[in-house]
């Protein structure tokens, strides 16, 4: 390597910098930018790609780049899997670990090396576009499911051909955003930053995870690019990070004419390599700043070789000079879209809804004899809904705007009008619009020539197509309403004001619901809603997020009492758009409890979500009540299942520091545990939880445990309704 370094040019360590949009003209990146990177590369462009590498100087292999980020969505005919957010409603690991793995051997079929993914960001402000792409707000949670997929990703080891490089992103702190807005200046202290943002990305560290993405944000002034104390002293010294940075879409020009902190793009590149960063994602013109950069005294060229020589070491590990790794036609036919990972795709689904609210109207009797069932909202027969955002014609590449194929999908109403019982009715009616797109006033391209999105246009409700469903609902014995958002309202820089349910979707649950018919809301949406009264006043409400591409027949089954619900929510849903935040783990201390206006409780709380059964905890016990800051708490809590159905518990242990040196979370969740219950059967769980996990970051911002007094709470939600305590003590 240090021999191949050797003999790069100035321009050609710039280049080797470079990571750059593939959907421009290759060979303009390839042989005159000389990048070492590409992203969003169309299939055929792959095999150019590599055409095009042979003849450069040094033909030094391409890492390619994609956001594969629930499967490697901007293939056709690739596994869609459901979104993070989906996937988080398992909280299981393992199987997420097995998405990865199968996401993995589908990308590096296909010549892509690296992944844009996990999301690490936690969720705080549910008006943020982009809440479907984590994994929920618990840093915990996050942690476990992030290190899961981590080690899918990048399997066996680099030198695999079926890895792909993981990426822990967005380090750290954009999704703390102001009002929910895209990419705002985040108002976080290093201590806060070190509570709650900061500990998913630790784990990534540990989990090998080898590259990690910069954010968009700036704190405390200071863009996220040129945060030397947080990449170096922080990622780099404290917590040993040898892996390679990539910084986010054209940080480095936005320092430039966005956030106006440079005054052009030589002093841009000196900020950003000095600061640690080594790919250069989308800023061309780093290309001529870095080299100018270096001629007004800004950089050294040894300032350069740090970031190119993790470059090439990435590329050394991933074998690439020996197997470039290019599309191989062959694998391709036997993985992408496989039956196997057609199988563990319905796997996830299914355990991904959650069921919210059930007034025994579910299962639906299938026992029973025919029945008329009204399948309506905009979101019963939407493939794009149900896919979500990063995949096939959600609007981030220029090869698939079909999107993928359409019998790949199976929409709620393909699954039920497949599975409902011989002589069930299926009659189906949209009711509603969402949105519409309508061109943005302000023009149709950003300063930086890359296309301004149009704007989402409620659509108003249509007065015969509302009636349309109403008497479909009126004559049905039961009405499955499928509503929520599109990818229009979900992802980058399309953030909501409000949390409401759009267009006239509120109109025809309303009209729905008066009918008396028993309703069923399904919700196929990228983040919570603030569902209306009637919504809340139907038999039952499921929450499915973007569920991907089996996610309708999963939502079919769970209706029709095939499977048992088993997901919980990996955050919690506001009432009221005003209510915002409403994570659990808030810091104690404010006046009473809730607004003049309106309770300060979640609409649904983190970790809820209900089975076919009930499920009774009882008998918590801790082991030993007093344990030493290196020991572990035992404790163990008897589940019995009272009604007539299996359930699969997600057993949650939080842990509560009683009087802190600063204020604190009145819990955080520490473990948790999945069982299996039996109709009638009691089964004993036990729940360890290190000492040295029941930490606070102090008035420091160093993590400590401080001994004294805590309390474990076990039970089934973040609810304290919901929870049995015990005592312990950390000596
Ligand atoms: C910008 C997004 O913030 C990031 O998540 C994504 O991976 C890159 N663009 C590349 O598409």
């Amino acid at each position: 390597m240090e021999d191949l370094l050797g003999r790069m040019t100035l321009p050609e360590k710039a280049g080797q910098m470079l990571q750059l949009d593939a959907r421009r003209e290759l060979p303009e990146l390839v042989l005159d930018k000389l990048a070492g990177s590409i992203l969003h590369t169309s299939p055929a462009k792959l095999i150019e790609a590599a055409e095009l590498v042979a003849r450069t100087r040094l033909r030094i292999p391409l890492l390619t780049a994609e956001d594969c980020i629930h499967g490697h969505g901007f293939w056709p005919g690739a596994t869609v899997f459901p979104t993070q957010l989906a996937m988080a409603s398992t909280w299981d690991p393992d199987l997420l670990e097995r998405v990865a793995r199968a996401t993995a051997v589908e990308a590096s079929s296909t010549g892509v090396h690296w992944t844009f993914s996990p999301v690490l960001c936690i969720a705080r402000d549910l008006r943020w576009g982009r809440i479907d792409e984590t994994f929920g707000e618990d840093p915990y949670l996050i942690g476990e499911l992030g290190a899961a997929m981590i080690r899918g990703y990048q399997g066996d080891g680099l030198d695999d051909p079926t890895a792909v490089l993981a990426t822990a992103k967005h380090f750290a702190g954009y999704s703390e955003t102001q009002g929910g807005r895209d990419a705002s200046e985040a108002d976080i202290s290093p201590r806060k930053l070190r509570s709650w943002f900061l500990p998913p990305f630790e784990r990534a560290v540990e989990a090998g995870c080898q590259t990690f993405m910069l954010g968009y944000q700036s704190m405390d002034g200071v863009p996220i690019t040129a945060n030397k104390w947080l990449l170096n002293d922080v990622l780099k010294q404290e917590w040993g990070f040898t892996g390679t940075l990539v910084t986010d879409w054209d940080n480095v020009g936005r320092m430039v004419w966005e956030q106006k902190v440079c005054a052009d793009y030589a002093e841009a590149a000196a900020v950003a390599v000095k600061a640690g960063n080594d790919v250069v994602m989308t800023t061309p013109a780093f290309f001529e700043g870095a080299q100018e950069a270096i001629s007004r005294g800004l950089l050294t060229e040894q300032d350069l070789d740090g970031a190119v020589r993790r470059i090439l070491r990435l590329k050394f590990e991933l074998g690439l000079f020996e197997n470039p790794r290019t599309p191989d036609p062959a694998r391709q036919a036997a993985v992408i879209g496989n039956p196997e990972h057609t199988a563990l795709n319905l796997e996830v689904a299914r355990r991904s809804l959650v069921l919210l609210r059930n007034d025994g109207v579910l299962p639906l009797p299938a026992a029973a004899g025919p029945r008329r069932i009204a399948v309506l909202g905009p979101n019963a027969d939407s493939v794009s809904a149900q896919l979500g955002d990063w995949a096939g014609d959600s609007g981030q590449v220029d090869w698939m705007p079909g999107g993928h194929p359409r019998e790949l999908t199976t929409t709620v109403l393909d699954g039920l009008r497949d599975l409902a019982p011989d002589g069930w009715e299926i009659h189906h009616e949209p009711g509603a619009g969402i949105v519409r797109l309508v061109p943005d006033p302000e023009g149709a391209t950003f300063p930086d020539g890359q296309p301004r999105p149009p704007i989402a246009e409620p659509i108003t409700a249509d007065p015969a197509q509302l009636e349309n469903a109403r008497q479909a609902a009126a004559g049905a014995d039961y009405a499955i309403v499928v509503v929520g958002d599109t990818v229009e309202l979900t992802g980058e820089g399309r953030s909501t004001a409000t949390l409401e349910l759009q267009g006239g979707q509120i109109a025809l649950l309303d009209a729905v619901v008066a009918t008396g018919t028993p309703t069923i809301v399904v919700q196929i949406n990228g983040k919570p809603h603030a569902l209306p009264p009637s919504a809340l006043a139907a038999s039952a409400v499921v929450q499915a997020f973007n569920t991907g591409m089996r996610g309708g027949q999963a939502v079919a089954e769970l209706l029709l009492g095939l499977i048992e619900p088993s997901g919980r929510l990996p955050l919690s849903a506001a009432r009221h758009a005003g209510q915002l935040p409403v994570y659990y783990n808030q810091l104690r201390g404010q006046h009473g409890g809730r607004y003049a206006d309106l309770s300060q409780e979640p609409l649904f709380v983190f970790g809820e979500g209900l089975s076919y059964t009930t499920v009774v905890y009882d008998g918590l016990s801790v082991e030993e009540p007093e344990v030493t800051a290196d020991g572990v708490v035992r404790a163990s809590v008897r589940l019995t299942n009272t009604g007539g159905r299996p359930a699969l518990e997600t057993v949650q242990a939080y842990v509560s520091d009683l009087v802190t040196s600063v204020t604190w979370a009145q819990r955080e969740l520490k473990a948790y545990r999945q069982v299996t219950v039996e109709p009638g059967e009691s089964v004993t769980v036990t729940i360890e939880v290190p000492a040295r996990v029941c930490t606070l970051v102090g008035a420091d911002a160093r993590r400590v445990v401080e001994p004294g007094d805590f309390e474990l709470l076990v039970g089934p939600s973040s609810k304290p309704q919901d929870l049995l305590t015990a005592k312990f003590r950390i000596s």
